[in-house]
This record gives C-alpha cells, structure tokens and sequence, in this order.
C-alpha cells in the first residue's frame, strides 16, 4: 500500500520504518528542518534499538522517504496516518494544536477518498473533532472527497519499539466504517498472522483504550512503590513480596516492579490529561491523582536515604549516579525520576558525577548546573564518591565488581533504585545496600558465602 505519515517522531518514525519493511511505501511528513536533515542523511533524530538500522534499509530500498511537503506525499496514498505530539498543556489536558494543525493540512491537501488513521494519543472525542475539520476545510475548497477518520492507538515501549510493532500483543482499531476496517485490517495483516490480534471498536472506545492501558500499567507501579514502603517499615522485602503475589495469574509478573517511580513521555502525561478529561467532563479521579501523588513522593525516596546516610547537609558530598534515561535503552530523559534526583541532591549542595551509555548529551541540556558532572563511563562516575546510587537498569549495571567499588566509594553505601542486586552479597562485599523496600534479610541456605555471585532481580 501507499502511505502517508504526518511527523516522524517516535511513533511516527517507528510505524513508517516497520510498515515500509513489510512492502508498503511510506513517506513520513516531517517539517521540523533539523530533524528531517537528519532522516534525510540515513540517520534518525534519538535513539532506538534496530531503528536506524531498519530505516536506512528502507530507505535505500526505496520504501521510506522523508518530505516536509504534504500534497507531495499524498499523492499516491491510500492511507494518513496521524502520528504528532499531543504534549502536555498548562493545566495538564492533551495539547491538540499539533493534531488539530495536521487535520486542517489535510483538508487543504487530499486528493481524493481517503483513510485518516490517529496514532496519536488523543483524549476521547478527537477522531471525531478531526473528522469535523477535515470535511469543513475539504468543502471550503469545494472538495468532494470522502474521508473516514479511524483511531488506532499505538502501545509501543521505548527501547523495544521495533519488536512491539512487529509483534503486538493486539492491534485496536476503532471505526464505524466498514471500508476504513477493511483497509486497516489488510494493512496489519503481515502482524496478525494468526488472526488473534485485531481488535475492533467503535472510534471513542479505541481512543479510550490508551488511556485505560497507561493508567492501570502506572497504577500498577504506583500500588507496588506503596507496598514497597510499608515493606521497609514491617521488616517485608518487596522482591519477595513480587515473587509471591505475582504468582496469582489475577495479578501476573509483569510490571509489578517497585523502584524509582516511573518516567518517560506517556504515563505521567497521559494520567494528567485523562483526570484532566474527566474533570471536563464533571468526574473526579481521586484514584488516578493518589497514582501521580504517589510517583512524585516515590521521585524523592532515594536522596531522602542517601541523606540519612550521609547528612543531614550534604556540603561537600558526592554522589555517583548510574542511569539518567526513564528506562534503559533510550536516550530519553523525559520526566525521569533521575532528574528529580539529580536537582534534590544539587539543591542540598552534593555534587554528582553521573553516567549513561546514551543519555548523557540530553541530561546536560536539560540540568545545566556545575554541580552534575557528566562522566564517560560508570567506573569513572565513582571517582572521588561517597556513595553510588543506581537509577536506570541497564544491562552493563546489573553485575559490578561490589569489592572494587567498596574500595572506591568513600562511604561504601549503594542505593539500588531499582532493587537489582542480592543486599547479602553487597554487604558481604563491604558496602552498605539500599534498595526499594527491602525490610527483610532471610536467612537463605548455602548464602553465607560471600562469593556467591550477585542475583540480579529485574526483569529485563
Ligand atoms: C509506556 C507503555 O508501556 C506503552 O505501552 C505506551 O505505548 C507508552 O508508555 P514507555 O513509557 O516506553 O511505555 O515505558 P515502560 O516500559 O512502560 O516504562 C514506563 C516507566 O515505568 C519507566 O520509568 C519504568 O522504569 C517504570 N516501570 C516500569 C517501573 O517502575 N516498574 C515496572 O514494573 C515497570
């Protein structure tokens, strides 16, 4: 098929790039000028595992090119696919001047029946909004076309955007139009190979569904980063806790990990604009606001400890901080809980020296401050350190040589933000451990042995 995307973004890019490799031709609408330098030249603006890669073969292949002209890359195209920023606005609502902008383009541009597909996350009621503007702007200019507008919500994770495309858990479409369904369906067919992944619903219905999958997945966490801290106070460990309560088929394994709070540019965002939706709509979300109240304080934890430890002054102090992106494998330091970090501990008059395999170039620029020292490699980040706090799982955190950095770290201490190490071995190796609610020190057979190799616990 021919397609059409508006903004190559992360979900603009990542679709483009995943659909131009089954076959179809894409051309991604870009017009922020440095960004589309960069696609233009086979890169790709942030970082994604298998994404440059992907797209650069594409490319090359003559499926995927990049334009900042519109009608251009209508011309030939059977389906629109909607996928710009919908940011926060002051108040917290989904700013939808990107969406309502892209609508009116459209209307001014298609050049004849089309599918209008919003990727975008969109508050309820904006498919329909969009559908409105169209058809106004094609009747202005006296267009007969018919355009059918579907919503088709993208539930990528950074990080594994690629593989999430490529193998989806399910694929919503929301439409009443028989015609966009079966375009739609025919499109995703190479992803739903055994025909179990489509789900069809009503346009309000699909638009909703993000904002339900968001809520419940930081619900989730916030709940855990709760129990986590009322673990620590009963003497609980909260990794035991997972094991146990996560067995429930009910309740599951996944994302059931306590740790840091959660970041990145969805779940903070898009709980604000669903409370702020219900508000509009005179519904008040007492649950969803305790979820973002919970995230905030559970931000502040880990300097909370280290000042216990440390303080109470932290003058003259140095933390080494490994992790700055909200998740391991991007770039992305969006709403991460390591600049809330960051700054707490800068404002009490600690230095940090921080290291990220990625991120480093996005935290300079978002914390400009003498205090964050931003250093090449994790060894590096311990130089001349009281203590090491660990903020983003990456895999090259997950088995340090502990003695090593017991030597290193002035004040031997590890705060683990995302419970990653056995606290036995740690203090089996001459450093204290902190972890996210780890009450508990069971007596386990056969751990006496200090030089049992550290058991890492994340899921990743
Ligand atoms: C999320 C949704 O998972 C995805 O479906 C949606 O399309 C976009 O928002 P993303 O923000 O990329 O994806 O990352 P995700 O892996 O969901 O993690 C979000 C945050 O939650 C991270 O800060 C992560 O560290 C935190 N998290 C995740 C936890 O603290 N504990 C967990 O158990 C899981």
């Amino acid at each position: 098929m021919n397609l059409a995307i508006i903004g190559a973004g992360y979900v603009g890019l990542v679709t483009g790039a995943c659909l131009a490799d089954v076959g179809n031709r894409v051309v991604c609408v870009e017009r922020n000028t440095e960004r589309l330098r960069v696609l233009r030249g086979g890169g790709i603006p942030f970082f994604e595992p298998g994404l440059a890669e992907m797209a650069a073969h594409n490319a090359q292949a003559g499926r995927l090119a990049f334009t900042d002209d519109l009608p251009s890359a209508l011309s030939d195209a059977e389906i629109v696919f909607i996928a710009v920023g919908t940011p926060a606005d002051e108040d917290g609502s989904a700013d939808l001047g990107h969406v309502l902008e892209a609508s009116a383009a459209l209307g001014r541009a298609i050049p004849r029946d089309m599918v209008v597909v919003v990727k975008s996350t969109v508050p309820v009621g904006t498919c329909h909004r969009v559908q409105a503007l169209i058809e106004e702007t094609l009747r202005e200019r006296g267009a007969p076309w018919r355009v059918s507008v579907a919503s088709n919500p993208e539930f990528l994770k950074e990080g594994s955007a690629v593989d999430d495309f490529q193998r989806p858990d399910r694929i919503v479409i929301g439409t009443e139009d028989a015609r966009a369904l079966r375009l739609m369906a025919a499109l995703y067919a190479p992803y739903n190979r055994n025909r179990d992944r489509l789900i069809h619903t009503d346009v309000r219905s699909a638009e909703f569904t993000k904002y339900a999958s968001n809520v419940m997945l930081a619900t989730r966490i916030s709940l855990m980063n709760e129990l986590a801290r009322i673990a620590e106070k009963v003497g609980a460990d909260i990794e035991a806790v997972r094991h146990g309560a996560g067995a429930d088929p009910r309740i599951g394994h996944h994302f059931l990990y306590a740790g840091v709070g959660y970041g990145g540019s969805c779940f903070p965002k898009d709980i604000q604009a669903l409370a702020r939706l219900a508000a509009d709509h005179g519904e008040s979300t007492p649950l969803l606001d305790s979820v973002q109240r919970v995230n905030e304080e559970q931000k502040r934890v880990m300097a909370a400890k280290i000042r216990r430890h440390l303080g109470p002054s932290l003058h003259g102090r140095c933390v080494a901080l490994w992790g700055l992106a909200f998740k391991p494998n991007t770039d992305d330091i969006r709403e991460a809980p390591s600049l809330a970090l960051v700054r707490e501990l800068l404002a009490d008059g600690a230095t940090v020296r921080a290291y990220d395999p990625v991120a480093a170039d996005n935290a300079r620029r978002a914390i400009d401050h003498p205090g964050l020292v931003i250093v090449p490699n994790a060894l590096a980040a311990c130089e001349g350190a009281d203590v090491l706090t660990v903020v983003t799982e990456w895999r090259e955190f997950k088995s340090p040589d502990f003695r090593g950095l017991a030597g290193r770290l002035k004040s031997r201490a590890i705060f683990d933000g995302r419970n990653l190490y056995d606290p036995e071995y740690v203090e089996s190796c001459g450093l204290a451990y902190y972890g996210i609610g780890r009450g508990a020190r069971p007596a386990r057979p056969g751990r006496e042995d200090a030089d049992t190799p550290a058991v890492t616990t994340g899921y990743w």
